[in-house]
């Protein structure tokens, strides 16, 4: 196992913190009432695992399972709906909490508003969310994704009438690529899952609507345990979802924040990199980055969420495709008496990091460093469901490794 996982603890000089608002408490507050104002509404579950807690030596183990998420089998639809309400918003010279969906699909608001075309580029689950919220909103979208991406997932977006094609790039050339058309385009508009110097504000838009998740996932832990997590396992690809959600949690338990880990795919770990550096500024990974999983093999770290996670992240995890597979096959035959959890490639490595660092002696250091023992309540993220459902059962079901 000792060759799986890498990590760094996170040593790097605090910046002023300047982005963390972008995630505060009533921000989300906005984000949350404009999802619940779906008629597709509802909380994903947080699923009570506590025969594994006891196996892995833990107090308990909670996973947010995002399969459930909007019919879509990932979270991510959170973010792309979100930041085209608040872009309609702007457009529009109103506040978001006036256009909840009714009026966001009325007559009133197309005449107001008229269509716009947006464009993404994605590995699947982020332009699946776009797709979505654009044929939900009566909006165009266009979306261009990476080589290597299977051609389910492009299904899954041309379902949703989407313009979507598979382009000879890697992800982060694809963002290039969108972003340049849109810029070209009529009322074009990249909304990109990610951000650079020069394009933040979407990109915290769609961080704010992932904080929906990290709201429900708070609430859901308080009602069943009357406390709060001690440790948070979150992924990241750019890295936008864990800033989102640990920007939300450092914001809510100012005082008392639980300890946080982010575990990145090995083919693309630009978070762990830039904090083994040890000078805070951000590395790329370039190349093919080569992994299973497709939703973290992104090679440039999202820059506002870089600056949230220096200042509060306590360790960056790098792990092969073995601890992610480990993670889904646990979840899914989980022990006797607690529920299975379907969660994808991308989805399951936070768990699959967990188990490893409980299990293996060469994590011994890192599990007595976080205070990962019997005491610890712990919250993970599942970002995704089967959302490649060949894949999900070659690994789960038929042992394979790909
Ligand atoms: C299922 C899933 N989990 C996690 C992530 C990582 O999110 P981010 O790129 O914001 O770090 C993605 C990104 O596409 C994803 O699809």
């Amino acid at each position: 196992m000792e060759q799986e996982m890498k990590w760094a603890i996170n040593h790097l000089p605090p910046s002023e913190d300047s982005k963390l608002p972008i995630m505060s408490v009533p921000e989300v507050q906005k984000a949350r009432a404009f999802h619940k104002s779906f008629p597709q509404y509802t909380e994903t579950p947080l699923t009570k695992l506590p025969c594994m807690a006891d196996y892995l030596g833990l107090g308990s183990v909670y996973i947010k399972d995002e399969s459930y998420r909007f019919g879509l089998n990932a979270f991510k639809v959170l973010g792309g709906s979100y930041s085209m309400a608040r872009y309609i918003a702007k457009e529009t010279g109103r506040d978001v909490s006036a256009l909840p969906y009714d009026i966001l699909i009325s007559e009133a608001l197309r005449r107001d508003f008229g269509q716009a075309t947006f464009f993404t580029a994605t590995d699947g689950n982020h332009g699946r969310g776009v797709a979505w919220a654009a044929q939900k909103l009566g909006q165009k979208a266009i979306v261009h994704m990476p080589k290597g991406t299977t051609q389910t997932r492009l299904e899954n977006i041309r379902k949703l009438g989407a313009s979507v094609d598979i382009l000879d790039l890697n992800y982060d050339d694809c963002v290039r690529q969108a972003a340049k058309e849109a810029a070209e385009t009529p009322h074009g508009v990249m909304v990109q899952d990610t951000a650079w110097d020069g394009y933040e504000e979407i990109p915290s838009w769609i961080m704010q609507g992932y904080g929906t998740m990290a709201m429900e996932a708070g609430e859901q832990f308080r009602q069943q345990e009357r406390s709060h997590p001690t440790h948070i396992f979150v992924q990241a690809g750019v890295g936008s979802l864990a800033g989102a959600v640990i920007g939300y949690f450092a914001n809510l338990y100012h005082d008392k924040p639980p300890k946080f880990i982010v575990v990145e795919a090995s083919a693309a770990d630009c978070l762990y990199q830039s904090a083994a550096a040890g000078d805070g500024k951000p590395r790329i990974v370039g190349g093919e980055l080569k992994t299973i999983m497709a939703g973290l093999a992104c090679g440039e770290p999202n820059t506002i969420s870089w600056d949230i996670l220096k200042n509060h992240v306590t360790a960056f995890v790098s792990a092969e495709d073995a601890v992610t597979i480990r993670g889904m096959r646990m979840l899914a035959a989980p022990l006797k008496g607690d529920p299975p959890v379907v969660s994808g490639e991308s989805g399951a490595v936070p768990f699959g990091a967990l188990a490893t660092i409980m299990t293996s002696d060469a994590c011994r250091e890192l599990r007595d460093s976080l205070g990962l023992n019997a005491n610890a309540q712990v919250l993970v993220f599942s970002t995704e469901g089967d959302t490649d459902p060949d894949r999900y059962q070659n690994i789960v079901w038929k042992g394979l490794t790909k």
